[in-house]
């Protein structure tokens, strides 16, 4: 019986921070609105000259120590990310030559703040299927550089940073159980960004029109969000015929504090069964359940045989659950 299991996690934030303060001075919002309506108090932003690739190597590095695996043993990377270092080549790529995992086939996944859950669940099945032993699955982001500083109801949310794991075929019962996954693009234009693709070309009237931007329906997002992600939950419980009473940590998209506490009251699970970060990373995508999910079992929050269940929601929309025996 051979299950994928993590064997390694990695992270990596800026150092700039950005505090509800430092948006006070921007945008029309108080520190008071932030803190009860998101549960953020700040969040980390890339300075000049760091990008999606710089973090993205750094938490690989991290992970790949922790599972004391070497860059060439690597036989895929995936990055999850919609905030590359440039359309072409992917990061993936960019990151397999950085680490010199020269044996390692590499690409992109786009699937919103669900990228990290996606590009996991496809690491997954190409092990379950035997067409590779050794993967790096990162969730990477510098939603700054897509954020519009001058709008209240998106910039007080993003974040920047990347979380990266190393998962590999074992031997037993300990790993992936299952992951779902969904989509349903009916609702892209509640949160997108219309410039920059080939449906709108970066020019001087796209720019002006600050097109290049993430643009979201917040009220509505929530309220979808919150529907797939408790779906999505239930369903992985279903699937593996455990309860809620089961999970021994809870690791939700980091998108909004209410959100994760409406998760968590759905499958009634106490405060410390649920692991939060929002407060210092505020929603950074792709990246925040491998962040969140490295700085648990960094803090021992995670032991061996733990049921940990992991749940995702973004732009697409995309949503999805992975449930694991660590
Ligand atoms: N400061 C002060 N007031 C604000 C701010 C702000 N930063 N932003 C909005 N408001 C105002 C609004 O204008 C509105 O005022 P009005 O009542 O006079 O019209 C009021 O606050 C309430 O606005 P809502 O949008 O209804 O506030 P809500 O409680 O929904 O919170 C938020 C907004 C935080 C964006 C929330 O909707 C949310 O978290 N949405 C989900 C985001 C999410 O899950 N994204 C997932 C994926 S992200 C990705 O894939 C990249």
């Amino acid at each position: 019986m051979y299950k994928t299991r993590i064997i390694g996690t990695g992270s990596s934030t800026p150092e700039k921070v950005l505090t509800n303060k430092d948006l006070e001075a921007m945008v029309d919002t108080t520190e008071e609105w932030i803190i009860t309506r998101t549960g953020i108090k700040e969040r980390r932003i890339a300075s000049d000259g760091e990008t999606v690739s710089t973090f993205a190597y750094r938490a690989a590095l991290n992970a790949l120590d922790m599972a004391g695996v070497a860059p060439n043993e690597l036989d895929i990377i995936i990055v999850g990310t919609i905030t590359p270092d440039m359309p072409t080549p992917s990061v993936a790529c960019i990151l397999q030559n950085k680490l010199k995992a020269t044996h390692a086939w590499a690409f992109d996944v786009s699937a919103g703040c669900t990228g990290f859950l996606y590009s996991l669940a496809i690491a997954d099945n190409c092990i379950k299927a035997g067409s590779c032993k050794k993967a790096l699955v990162v969730g990477t982001e510098l939603l700054s550089k897509i954020t519009d500083y001058q709008d209240r109801t998106t910039c007080i949310l993003f974040g920047d940073g990347a979380g990266a794991v190393v998962v590999s075929r074992e031997k037993g019962e300990r790993g992936i159980l299952s992951t779902h996954l969904y989509s349903d693009g009916s609702c892209a234009d509640l949160l997108y960004m219309p410039g920059g693709g080939s449906a709108c070309p970066a020019s001087h009237e796209s720019i002006a029109k600050r097109m290049h931007y993430l643009k979201m329906d917040g009220n509505k997002v929530f309220k979808i969000a919150v529907k797939s992600l408790e779906e999505a939950a239930l369903t992985a419980l279903r699937h593996n015929n455990l309860k809620g009473e089961d999970i021994d940590l809870l690791i939700s998209h980091q998108a909004n504090i209410r959100i994760i506490q409406a998760i968590a009251k759905r499958l009634d699970l106490p405060p410390e069964k649920v692991f939060m970060n929002i407060e210092k990373y505020g929603n950074t995508s792709s990246a925040s359940i491998p962040i969140a999910l490295d700085e648990a079992n960094r803090q021992h929050r995670i032991k061996k045989n733990d049921l940990i269940l992991l749940d995702a929601f973004g732009a697409g929309f995309t949503w999805g659950s992975a449930l694991i025996r660590w």
